[in-house]
């Protein structure tokens, strides 16, 4: 059984990074990331501040807009007007979820998609679907730089992707199938799910259930990427899948701390730089 070391690529990736910008600022462009947060949700401020720090390490300007739990829906478009006109702004995120009296849709759809580093723009997810070059969501695009930097092969696979969500399950899906898999999508009215996932040669796990997935759903050799985050009753993190008792079976595995979260961060820088370079 092999780690896969979601930690160590994502430092690589970052590394790459920090010198695309270098080349770039020697170009006399600063690669720049606009960072908004509205609301002071504890892990959202966590995430945000990662960000930024990745962007310090990177060499990429952060800007950050830190609004009011109270700001309108109005309010928040005009910024995004502004840094959508602004040239020195090459990419511009706001932090997911927003609060309730904002429609997320309606923010999403007002970024420019060539400054949507998030990769949520309908333009950017159709990009995608068709076959174009646009930006991809990070967590997925993130899976598929682990299972390359991997060695795993993908064309001609079975993939299994547990989770529909339009931030992970739905552009992962197209992203394996972009890499020649045969993909599966199962979701919460899947009937016969551990069938299902017992014939994945690649099995991506993103359903928001601590340890649900364990030795009974998983093929002997199967590549089995984790996506969730959670705290187990004593406080440990622990992901999706019930690593202890699938660890023996598997042929590469990602951790739970330490395997998909860095990536999603390093693909933003990824994201930003491809902004910088487009403009
Ligand atoms: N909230 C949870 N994940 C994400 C993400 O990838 N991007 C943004 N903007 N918000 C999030």
């Amino acid at each position: 059984m092999e780690i896969i070391d979601g930690k160590k690529i994502s430092s690589e990736i970052k590394e790459e990074c920090k010198e695309a910008a270098l080349k770039l600022i020697e170009k006399g462009i600063t690669p720049c990331l606009a960072v908004i947060l509205v609301g002071n949700d504890p892990a959202s401020s966590i995430y945000v501040n990662n960000k930024k720090k990745a962007c310090e390490f990177c060499n990429i300007k952060s800007l950050s807009y830190e609004l009011d739990e109270n700001t309108s829906e109005e309010e928040l478009l005009k910024l995004i007007d502004k840094l959508n006109d602004d040239d020195s702004v090459n990419g511009i995120l706001v932090q997911l979820p927003l609060p309730k009296h904002i429609n997320e849709d309606h923010v999403i759809d007002r970024i420019s998609p060539l400054k949507d580093v998030d990769g949520f723009h309908v333009n950017n997810v159709g990009a995608l679907c068709t076959g174009l070059d646009g930006f991809v969501s990070c967590t997925p695009a993130g899976i598929i730089e682990l299972l390359k930097r991997s060695n795993v092969d993908i064309t001609g696979k079975n993939c299994v992707v547990i989770g529909r969500s339009n931030i992970v399950g739905k552009p992962m899906a197209l992203l394996m199938l972009r890499e020649n898999a045969t993909v599966t999508i199962c979701h919460s009215k899947t009937v016969n799910l551990k069938d299902i996932c017992k014939n994945a040669d690649i099995l991506i796990v993103a359903i928001g259930k601590p340890r649900f997935v364990d030795s009974s759903f998983v093929k002997k050799d199967a590549v089995v990427i984790d996506v969730g985050i959670h705290r187990d009753e004593n406080n440990k993190m622990c992901g999706d899948v019930n690593f202890d008792d699938v660890k023996d079976i598997v042929s590469k595995i990602t951790p739970v701390p330490g395997g998909v979260g860095p990536m999603t961060i390093a693909m933003l820088m990824k994201n930003v730089i491809k902004a910088s370079e487009r403009y």
